[in-house]
């Protein structure tokens, strides 16, 4: 999601700093971003001189040092706490003190995210919504040491960039994955099951619900994977079963099937539109 949240702030004309780990990495996510503002020109969405602007306000880099100046710091890396603990831990070392950190994260604690740094006052949850650029809303998290005026520059700082914000305590997934969640595991429960054929189970929520995606092609999108890892740290958090990730998820996880990231999930990413 990282070049998503990165598009969205260059867009709205915030000088904006993407940090990958290589520069294979950094070139894709940029290049994805440069596809994405193409499409839109194309569809008259947007104009070549906007286009251009967010590419200029766009800053690619694999050194963290060069993060020190900004203002905002959103971390978007896998939902790994070992990993985030140590990336954090650097941000916080090589960023001024007053800067604002955020993650992204979807399921891990906000709070616990702040303990790996010096500053738990001025760090707090932003949770984008795939694809980024489209979807309008941030849940904005706020632990019991976020102080007001962090939230409040967070939730400013969204709206310059067009998103709704809610507000929402740090609890495991949230709003939006509380819900979310255990409805795509049950879609997943349901196919596993043999009760319905995917394209059912997909077209009875598109059509039965008016969902713009059905549930296991949005699994697709999100990546399996990404599900998967969500599922299990609410599993962990809360012990209820309807959190916990079923069989056939885990097994596609295992089998690289993560979805449209690699390819094949439920459906084959490999022709247009996924079939
Ligand atoms: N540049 C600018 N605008 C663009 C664009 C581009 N490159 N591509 C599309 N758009 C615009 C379109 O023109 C259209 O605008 P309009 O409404 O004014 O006409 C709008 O964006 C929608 O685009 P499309 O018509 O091409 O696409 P769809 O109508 O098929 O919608 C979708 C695509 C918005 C992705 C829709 O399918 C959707 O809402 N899906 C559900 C996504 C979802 O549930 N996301 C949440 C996932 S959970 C999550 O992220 C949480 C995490 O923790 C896991």
């Amino acid at each position: 999601m990282g070049h998503g949240i990165a598009q969205v702030s260059a867009q709205a004309g915030h000088a904006t700093v993407v940090r990958e780990v290589s520069a294979d990495a950094l070139a894709k996510g940029l290049g994805m971003i440069r596809k994405f503002l193409e499409a839109g020109v194309a569809k008259g969405k947007i104009t070549q001189e906007a286009a251009d602007r967010t590419l200029g306000n766009l800053e690619g880099t694999t050194e963290l040092r060069d993060l020190a100046e900004c203002d905002l710091v959103i971390e978007a890396v896998s939902e790994n706490l070992a990993l985030k603990r140590d990336l954090i831990g650097n941000i916080d070392r090589v960023c001024q003190p007053e800067a604002l950190f955020a993650s992204n994260t979807s399921s891990l604690s906000i709070t616990e995210l702040a303990t790996f740094t010096k500053r738990p006052d001025r760090f707090l949850g932003l949770h984008f919504f795939n694809p980024v650029q489209l979807m309008k809303l941030v849940e904005v998290v706020k632990t019991l040491a976020t102080s007001d005026a962090a939230l409040k520059a967070a939730t400013d700082w969204c709206r310059s960039i067009g998103k709704t914000v809610v507000t929402v305590g740090d609890s495991t997934g949230f709003v939006v994955n509380r819900l979310l969640v255990p409805y795509m595991l049950d879609a997943v429960r349901v196919f596993e099951q043999g009760l319905a054929s995917r394209d059912d189970i997909d077209n009875a929520m598109k059509l039965g619900c008016g969902y713009p995606m059905g549930p296991l092609f949005l699994g697709d999108y999100v990546g399996l994977d990404t599900t998967h890892a969500i599922a299990q740290i609410m599993f962990e958090e809360f012990k209820e079963p309807r959190f916990a990730p079923p069989p056939l998820l885990r097994r596609m996880v295992l089998a690289g099937r993560h979805g449209r990231k690699t390819g094949r999930g439920f459906y084959d990413w490999s022709t247009n539109p996924p079939s």
